[in-house]
This record gives structure tokens, C-alpha cells and sequence, in this order.
């Protein structure tokens, strides 16, 4: 995607990746980030989580990698990107509460691992940001590496478990801290570990430890780090 700026007109079109593991402040960091600087935002973990709802709320065997492989295009999976007012429906219901009960959460992994469900929600997610037309910002595990290589800016977002778990905890109203890290632990080692598109540091992406970072200090350097590339610095 083109940068350069041309003299008085609107800045391109900017597309950002932001990726890293859960509890580092990726969601709320984007859409900041997003409603700043103008630009379509799209939570990607949600569309994970959306497809996971439907297999759960179809009874579709999760064990059985084939079953999931089979309905993975069943789905309508529709992406609100308005940083402001996210949405995300599935056939047309408004899933944004239910995706995010323990019961998807502990079987999201599953599902985003299989092969057929990321070449499904990978080519919405192309789709999307090309028809961004100020530019987007994408937050997820695989953009800057597999979904959006040839992104403007990509940022990998890390933070030691302790801080994520807390972060989580707080974000579950009060849940507890220590179990919380296992579930938190558990879910980053199995998303890292899956075959296809890992969650993973892009070769060229710049990596910004959060965990000393209040949540404006972390939107700030992003704004500056988009900021310079539009300048073309
Ligand atoms: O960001 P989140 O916690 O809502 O993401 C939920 C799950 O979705 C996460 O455990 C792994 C999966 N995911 C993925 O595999 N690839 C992405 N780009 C985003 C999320």
C-alpha cells in the first residue's frame, strides 16, 4: 500500500498491523489508535471468536479438526469497522456479548487452528482492509506475517504474563489473577504452536514491551510511529 503523500490532497491510505499475544493491550490500543488518526479498525480475535459461537451454537464436534474443516464456510461473518462502535454479527445476529463467555474463549484455539477456518476469515480480513479507504488498523496474531506482509507499519505488542494477567483480570470485572495467567498461558502457547500462521513477530515489525506502559503511553507511540511512516521518515 502506498504512503506518499501528495501535495494537498488527504494521506493515503495507511495500513497498520498490530499483533502480539492477549493482555497486552492490542484491542484497546487499536481502536485508539484507529479513532485518532481517522482510519477503520477491525478486531480480528473477534472473528475467531464469531466462527467458534457458531460451531458451538451448531453443536459441531470441536475434537474433530474434519467436522470443523467442513462447515468452516458455512458462516456469514459481517465486521463492523467503525473504531468508535466495533460490531461483529454472524448471519445477521449480534454476537458481540456471546463471543466473549468462557465457553469461546476456552475453545477458540481450537478452531483457529484449523487450516480451512484462517483461509476463510484470512481472505475476509483482505478483503476488508483493501476497501479501507482512509486505511485501517488490524490487530490480531498473523497480520503483520500472513494476512498483510505488505502492511505499512507493523507493530508486535509484548508484555510479561504477570502485567497481561492482571490487565485481563481487571477487563473480566475482578476475575482471578492466577487463573486467569494459566488460561492466558495455555491459550498463547496454543496459539503459537499451531501449524499454520502462528501468532508471531514479523521479521520487520517493531516490538513495544507494554509492560511499564500505561495504556496512553502505548497509544501515543503508535500514533507517532504511523504518524513518521505517513511522513515518510
Ligand atoms: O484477540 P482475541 O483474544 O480475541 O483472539 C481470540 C483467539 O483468536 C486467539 O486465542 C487466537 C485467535 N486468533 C488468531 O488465531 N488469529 C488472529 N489473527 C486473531 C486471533
Amino acid at each position: 500500500m502506498e504512503t506518499v503523500e501528495t501535495a494537498g490532497s488527504a494521506p493515503a491510505a495507511v495500513i497498520v498491523a498490530i499483533d502480539g499475544p492477549s493482555g497486552t493491550g492490542k484491542s484497546s490500543t487499536s481502536k485508539a489508535v484507529a479513532a485518532q488518526l481517522g482510519l477503520s479498525y477491525l478486531d480480528t480475535g473477534a472473528q475467531y471468536r464469531a466462527i467458534t459461537w457458531w460451531m458451538v451454537h451448531n453443536g459441531i464436534e470441536l475434537s474433530d479438526p474434519t467436522a470443523i474443516a467442513a462447515v468452516a464456510g458455512k458462516p456469514e461473518i459481517v465486521s463492523g469497522t467503525d473504531p468508535l462502535s466495533p460490531t461483529i454479527t454472524v448471519d445477521g445476529t449480534d454476537v458481540a456479548g456471546p463471543i466473549r463467555t468462557t465457553e469461546v474463549t476456552s475453545k477458540v484455539s481450537a478452531v483457529s487452528a484449523v487450516p480451512e477456518v484462517r483461509a476463510r476469515i484470512t481472505e475476509l480480513q483482505r478483503t476488508i482492509a483493501a476497501s479501507a479507504e482512509k486505511g485501517i488498523v488490524v490487530e490480531g496474531r498473523d497480520i503483520g506475517t500472513t494476512v498483510l506482509p505488505d502492511a505499512d507499519l507493523k507493530i508486535f505488542l509484548t508484555a510479561s504474563p504477570e502485567a497481561r494477567a492482571a490487565r485481563r483480570s481487571g477487563e473480566l470485572k475482578g476475575a482471578d489473577v492466577a487463573a486467569t495467567r494459566e488460561a492466558l498461558i495455555k491459550r498463547d502457547a496454543a496459539d503459537s504452536s499451531r501449524k499454520t500462521s502462528p501468532l508471531a513477530k514479523a521479521g520487520d515489525a517493531v516490538e513495544v514491551d507494554t509492560t511499564e506502559l500505561t495504556l496512553q503511553q502505548v497509544i501515543e507511540c503508535v500514533v507517532t510511529l504511523v504518524e513518521e511512516k505517513r511522513a515518510g521518515k
